[in-house]
């Protein structure tokens, strides 16, 4: 029987790849302008990590999360996003206790049982940031105009809308909470299983419910930014200001809820319309209250995290050209000989940082010459036991499809503007 991969899962193959690597170093770069250190941490936490974060209601801890038993009898559990493993690792290493402010990025795989679809994984990539210590405004606007500024210089911020909001605090939240049961509670024959359930335990999730019935009904729910405390309100006042002040433009989206539960204060998504169904591109918010929560001294923090995945399918249609692999030198060669030197010459040209491929065997040089087409090369050498015995190569400008000799020694010392 043939193998194959889990459903869900899926290869980030060589011709994609360029744009992995295009993305990953904008991020990094625009990360580290704004003082953020990488973290790297474990895939596997203590299913608890997950649980007491994410929220023991929320579908990815009910419904999404690789969970498994190990030997000892402990129950771990994949990574279904970074912030929770992020949060348990500033209280593990301590690092409240060496500054007052921490900025924290991270990359790399996440794992949900989700239904598979355009932009939906079950193991899929992230990017993401963390601002521990302040609780200013300004920190949360200064994230977001990060993570904005990543989007321009990745060109595709004209493709995406910031949607901004806020779902108040533990002051005004649970006056909210007590509003939506209200709201809820005539519909509820009308709402599904989970929703019913929902409405004693976490009535803020029917509002992220995917049913159609329900959410026909949540439409007309009433909306936490129109409930929220004086501090809450002035909080989400002086972030658009902020924003403003710096030219990032949003909509105020109040219908944004999040599928975890750890957020206070702002919320925000980065949406296209360009992908169909899983539109939102990036996301993430602020959460004062979940370092305390796992059993840290309560720190004010925000973030977000950007799905690889679905920023290269953007990218992949919004930019489709200029992300090949680049080859600058091609060898052909002909004979014994010249199949030696030209072994010789390549590892000289990469010595030297050239990007070099060389044909292999001895195919005819019509054959190879098609190879170094295909390849993308700027110059092809050409060399056969003529050219061995005269010591110069062909040098075959593939753009313009000319061809000139020069000494081997000469074709060592090549260089290549870029
Ligand atoms: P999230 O909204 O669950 O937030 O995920 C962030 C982004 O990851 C989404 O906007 C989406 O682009 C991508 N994503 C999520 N699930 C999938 C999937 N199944 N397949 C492909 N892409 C997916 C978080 O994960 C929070 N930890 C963000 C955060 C950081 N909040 C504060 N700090």
């Amino acid at each position: 029987m043939k193998v194959r991969s889990i459903r869900g899962f899926h290869d980030i193959l060589p011709e994609d790849i360029k744009r992995w690597h295009f993305i990953e170093e904008k991020a990094r770069t625009v990360f580290e302008l704004y003082g953020y250190s990488e973290i790297r941490i474990p895939v596997m936490e203590f299913t608890e990590v997950f649980a007491r974060s994410i929220g023991a209601t929320t579908d990815i801890v009910e419904k999404e999360m690789y969970t498994f038993t190990d030997r000892d009898g402990s129950s771990l559990t994949l990574r279904p996003e970074g912030t929770a493993g992020v949060v348990r690792a500033y209280i593990e290493n301590s690092m409240y206790a060496k500054s007052p402010v921490t900025k924290l990025y991270y990359g790399g795989m996440m794992f949900r049982h989700e239904r598979p679809q355009k932009g939906r994984y079950r193991g899929f990539y992230q990017i993401g940031a963390e601002l521990f210590g302040p609780e200013d405004p300004s920190s949360d606007a200064e994230l977001i105009t990060m993570l904005w500024q990543f989007f321009e210089d990745t060109s595709l911020s004209k493709h995406l809308k910031l949607e901004l909001s806020s779902l108040g605090d533990e002051k005004c939240r649970p006056r909210y909470k007590e509003e939506l049961v209200d709201f809820f509670t005539p519909y509820r024959d009308d709402l599904c299983d989970d929703c019913r359930r929902r409405l004693n335990t976490n009535p803020l999730r029917i509002l992220d419910c995917k049913e159609k019935g329900c959410r026909e009904i949540a439409q007309n729910a009433p909306v936490m930014i129109e409930n929220l405390c004086f501090e809450c309100c002035e909080h989400f006042e002086d972030v658009k200001e902020r924003l403003d002040s710096v030219g990032v433009s949003f909509v105020v989206n109040p219908r944004i809820v999040r599928g975890l539960d750890y957020y206070t204060r702002t919320v925000f998504e980065v949406t296209t319309e360009e992908l169909g169904a899983q539109n939102a591109v990036a996301a993430g918010g602020r959460y004062d209250g979940l370092v305390e929560e796992l059993g840290g001294p309560a720190t004010p923090a925000v973030g977000f995290a950007i799905g690889m995945e679905r920023l290269i399918l953007l990218q992949r249609q919004a930019v489709p050209e200029g992300f090949g692999k680049e080859v600058q030198v091609f060898i052909a060669h002909l004979g014994d000989e010249a199949c030696k030197k030209a072994f010789e010459i390549a590892f000289e040209l990469r010595s030297r940082g050239i990007t070099t491929e060389i044909d292999y065997g001895s195919r005819s040089l019509k054959s190879q010459l098609k190879r170094a087409d295909k390849s993308g090369a700027v110059y092809t050498f050409i060399l056969g036991e003529d050219e061995l015995d005269r010591g110069i190569i062909k040098l075959r400008n593939m753009a313009e499809s000319t061809e000139e000799e020069i000494s081997i020694q000469d074709a060592l010392s090549l260089t290549i503007d870029k």
